[in-house]
């Protein structure tokens, strides 16, 4: 049985009263109302970090995630954030990849190889994003550039470190559009991408690893997508602002 998450990404969204407002609203909601043994991780701004973690900390099923992290372990790289740091705080995932950053921060197969030895090393754990360009998907090569993704940041990942890898696909044309990819498109690419980490790890390890789909995932998508067989829960970005709707997901 493969692990279900279900995780929220704040993006930059939310000063520090509103992100403790929306956090509490969450975990109260969740521990109320959500039954089933799907884990919910909130991907919050940095100054979220340390209170969300302790409101959290009530609930077991709920943890924390940094939306990023430094190449770098510590020293003079001044406005960056340590995994260390991060760790410190007890949060437990960090997203790594996502397209966002790929797009406006340049982040390359690289840097975010470095930035998951760097989650490793504090004993946290990868969600690693990929996702193609509408470009690439026109031109029907989208099998193509997830696989490059994949393959460029995990061929050095270390096996004794796969309990924890979590991926994420995310194709670019369908965040924060309103265009989600049918459950058909994604449960196809879900299942190449587990043909790509069969390569990469193996059957047996890629039938543990947890693939969440993003992009547009909202209460009304939810069921469909998450009844896809090789999709193992989501990441969800607009939705995951309002606690009613973001719970309502956690409970598809
Ligand atoms: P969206 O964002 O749900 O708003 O499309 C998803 C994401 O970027 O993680």
């Amino acid at each position: 049985m493969r692990r279900r998450i279900i995780a929220a990404n704040w993006k930059m969204n939310k000063n520090y009263q509103q992100g403790l407002e929306l956090a509490s609203e969450v975990i109260q909601i969740v521990a109320d109302e959500v039954n089933g043994n799907a884990e919910v991780v909130l991907a919050v701004p940095f100054i979220h970090l340390q209170a969300v973690t302790r409101l959290a900390a009530s609930n077991s099923r709920i943890a924390v995630a940094a939306q990023n992290c430094s190449t770098e372990t510590e020293g003079a790289y001044t406005g960056e954030t340590s995994a260390g740091q991060i760790a410190s705080t007890g949060a437990r995932y960090v997203l790594v990849g996502h397209s966002e950053r790929r797009e406006y921060f340049n982040e390359d197969g690289v840097v975010l190889m470095r930035k998951i030895e760097q989650t490793l090393q504090a004993s946290m754990a990868p969600i690693f994003c990929c996702g193609e360009p509408l470009s690439i998907r026109d031109q029907g090569q989208e099998n193509k550039f997830v696989a490059s993704q994949l393959n460029d940041v995990l061929s050095t990942y270390p096996k004794a470190d796969l309990h924890r890898l979590v991926l994420a696909y995310e194709p670019i044309w369908a965040i924060g559009t309103g265009r989600t990819a049918t459950a058909a498109q994604a449960q196809a690419m879900h299942a190449h991408i587990r043909t790509v980490l069969t390569d990469l790890f193996g059957e047996n390890a890629a039938q543990l690893i947890p693939i969440l789909y993003g992009g547009s995932v909202k209460a009304s998508n939810a069921v469909e997508l998450f009844a896809q067989p090789d999709i193992d829960g989501g990441l969800v970005g607009g939705a995951s602002l309002q606690s009613r709707e973001f719970a309502n997901i956690c409970k598809a």
